[in-house]
């Protein structure tokens, strides 16, 4: 059976299809059979990732992995029980015919709330939110008075996660493994970054997720996307060449995905 992991947030521009592009070339390059979902149906970024590593494929002449991938559309259907309806029945057929073919399944999710995201999120072994070093980003957890840092209300995508998670454990009697990846990070120290840390780790508590090192702020991020390449990628095009940036940058990316702590993933030199 497939492992699925959901790259979620509602909240535009955090890094969800970054992070799940990274991941899912990750685990094909350790050798995974990986499956990908966009449930994007707007802005389907991950769909046009996936596209843009076709044609550059094809114009290059070279190898390189491709995920099984999928678009899941949203129902046309006016009556939204309906559509609903049919939108749940059209997810759980598609994770039934891939489940057992794939090590894993990436599925990238808008960052709205949406009826196909919240299923998603309740299939889920596995959820990844990305979020940057902002207040903004932190409120989507839990809002925190200003003065005290003790009194915090769930946000609207924690108390979404919360709701998904019981869902799951009444489903499938199984656990949620929910990680925070702060993505977009300064290098340098500051106080923002510090007072950010002090609340997450409250809300960590409180809302019992995991907290890994993400990616620092780099402008080979936005220029990867064109080609459809990954860090992963360097060596293999001479669209990425090694740099001290990139060598760092996938530094970064080993230790994300090892404090992932997904099932039989062994770091080896072929990251
Ligand atoms: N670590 C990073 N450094 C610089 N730019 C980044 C980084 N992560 C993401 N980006 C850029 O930020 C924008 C939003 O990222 P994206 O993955 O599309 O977010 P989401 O899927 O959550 O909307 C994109 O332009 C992407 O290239
Ligand atoms: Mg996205």
């Amino acid at each position: 059976m497939a492992h699925i992991i959901v790259s979620g947030n509602e909240k535009g521009g955090s890094g969800k299809t970054t992070s799940a592009i990274h991941l899912i070339i990750s685990l094909l390059k350790l050798g995974f059979k990986v499956a990908s979902v966009d449930l994007d149906y707007r802005q389907q970024s991950l769909t046009t990732y996936i596209n843009n590593r076709k044609k550059f494929i094809t114009s290059e002449g070279i190898s390189l992995t491709l995920p099984e991938h999928y678009v899941l559309e949203k129902s046309k259907e006016q009556n939204l029980q309906q559509a609903e309806l049919e939108e749940g029945t059209n997810f759980s057929e598609l994770i039934s015919k891939i489940q057992n073919q794939n090590d894993f399944i990436i599925i990238d999710t808008p960052g709205s709330d949406t009826f196909l995201s919240r299923l998603a999120h309740s299939y889920s072994d596995a959820v990844m939110t990305p979020i940057n070093d902002s207040f903004i980003d932190v409120d989507l957890l839990g809002k925190i008075e200003v003065n005290d840092l003790e009194k915090i209300k769930p946000g609207i995508y924690s108390a979404m996660v919360w709701e998904q998670k019981l869902k799951k454990a009444a489903r499938e009697n199984k656990q949620m493994d929910w990680i925070i990846m702060r993505n977009r990070g300064s290098s340098t120290d500051n106080i923002n970054k510090r007072n950010i840390e002090k609340a997450i780790d409250k809300l960590s508590k409180k809302f019992g997720f995991r907290i890994v090192p993400g990616f620092s702020e780099r402008v080979i991020f936005r220029e990867l996307f064109l080609h459809g390449l990954t860090l992963n990628d360097a060596g293999s095009t001479n669209k990425v060449r090694f740099n001290t940036s990139i060598v760092a940058a996938r530094h970064e990316l080993r230790a994300f995905i090892k404090a992932l702590g997904l099932p039989n993933v062994n770091l080896d030199s072929k990251l």
